[in-house]
């Protein structure tokens, strides 16, 4: 199945959900945390690194496929967990899941998004991981993971990277409140303000949610080789790499910066993962040529889902996937499993275009 969108490139689709979205909404999704310098960071430090090419190697045909735990997936690329994921579209983390089960991947459901994980279950087959932010005891959090457990998800992933809520200054300008309303049926009867239990996680509730489920479990939000390494062993199967997308700690390092350092003290002993900044197919192949095994997006699936629904993210993943498919045949590859960090170099970023880049385009809403 094609996606019904004939949006040619990833900047249309963006310059769509900048047309369609309210200010608000639009600085929401874009923003991050007080001066902005890990989300700008997120995306330059792709520029630091160039592919080093190898020719002469034909092959007609790319294979874009993973597996990930395990589970086949048709393209590396997954949509990643958001919160208020309903105000980008009305079928919010169900628009998203379908998205995928339309493209052959997977997709991440998090604990403040809807419809509820149930729903979002029961609506799409594809492969569905659980992000877990704690607002509550131990007994709260096995209730949640019961039911993440019970509605058939693959994985939970524990994000770790939240502490306390970054200041976006963009929606401190604006006086938005993401969460104010709609409903986070994932939550259940509390009202979900209990961040300080995210506050006061340590490794010992770690230890305690991998007693508590069989499920693979994944930490979301390492960003060194010590705790990478720590990770592994308090038995993860997963270590994420993200800054949230530079929604919460400003002048942290670029995700894909750090990847290196993070696969090389995860030795093999778990699958790497990785989100923030992602835009392009090359950045995807960067990540996986460095040693990642998928990468989620965050920005972009909340800017495809504003401007076109399911089908507009089917549409921003399947152009994903042909750029990838064209950058493995330009630099030699044919399957994932090729890919090695000699596949990539550092370089210095390009200076500005020598010609004016604006393009007329057309009405893309
Ligand atoms: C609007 C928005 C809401 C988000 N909500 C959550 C969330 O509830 N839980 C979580 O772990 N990460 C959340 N994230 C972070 C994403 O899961 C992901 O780490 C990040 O968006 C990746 O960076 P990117 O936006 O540059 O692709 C959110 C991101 C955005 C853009």
């Amino acid at each position: 199945m094609t996606s019904s969108y004939d949006w040619q490139t990833i900047p249309e689709i963006v310059t769509a959900a900048h047309a369609k979205l309210p200010r608000n909404l639009w600085d929401f999704s874009c923003g991050g945390a007080e001066t902005e310098t890990t989300l700008r960071r997120n995306r330059s430090a792709f520029d630091y690194l160039a592919f080093r090419p190898r020719v002469l190697r034909g092959k007609t045909v790319r294979d874009t496929s993973t597996t990930f735990l395990g589970h086949k997936l048709a393209l590396p690329v997954l949509p990643a967990p958001v919160g208020s994921i309903i105000r980008f579209d009305p079928d919010g983390a169900l628009a998203c899941a379908r998205a995928a089960q339309h493209v052959g991947t997977g997709s991440f459901v998090g604990t403040l998004a809807s419809p509820s994980l149930e729903e979002v279950a029961a609506g799409a087959s594809a492969p569905l991981f659980f992000q877990l932010y704690v607002r509550g005891d131990h007994d709260w959090v096995r209730a949640l993971v019961q039911r993440a457990e019970k509605a058939g998800y693959l994985g939970i992933a524990l994000t770790v990277d939240s502490g306390a809520y970054g200041r976006r200054e963009r929606d401190i300008h604006n006086r938005f409140l993401a969460r104010s309303g709609h409903r986070q049926p994932n939550l259940g009867e509390g009202d979900g303000a209990r961040s300080d239990f995210q506050a006061g996680l340590t490794w010992d509730d770690l230890d305690w949610l991998r007693d508590t489920t069989a499920l693979p479990l994944m930490v979301k939000g390492v960003l060194c080789g010590e705790d990478a390494s720590l990770a592994v062993q308090h038995g993860v199967d997963v270590v994420y790499v993200s800054n949230h997308g530079g929604r919460q700690l400003d002048h942290a390092p670029a995700t894909i910066e750090v990847l290196p350092e993070i696969v090389a003290a995860v030795h093999g002993r778990a699958e790497v993962l990785v989100d923030s900044g992602f835009m392009r197919g090359t950045d995807v192949v960067k990540a996986l040529a460095l040693g990642a095994r998928a990468v989620c997006i965050g920005k972009l699936m909340t800017w495809a889902l504003a401007a076109g629904g399911e089908a507009g993210l089917q549409c921003a993943l399947e152009l994903l996937q042909e750029e990838m498919s064209i950058t493995m045949a330009n630099i030699g590859v044919h399957t994932i499993a090729e890919l090695g960090p000699e596949y990539v170099r550092t370089s210095f970023p390009p200076a500005a275009a020598p010609w004016p880049v604006e393009v007329e385009t057309r009405d893309l809403t």
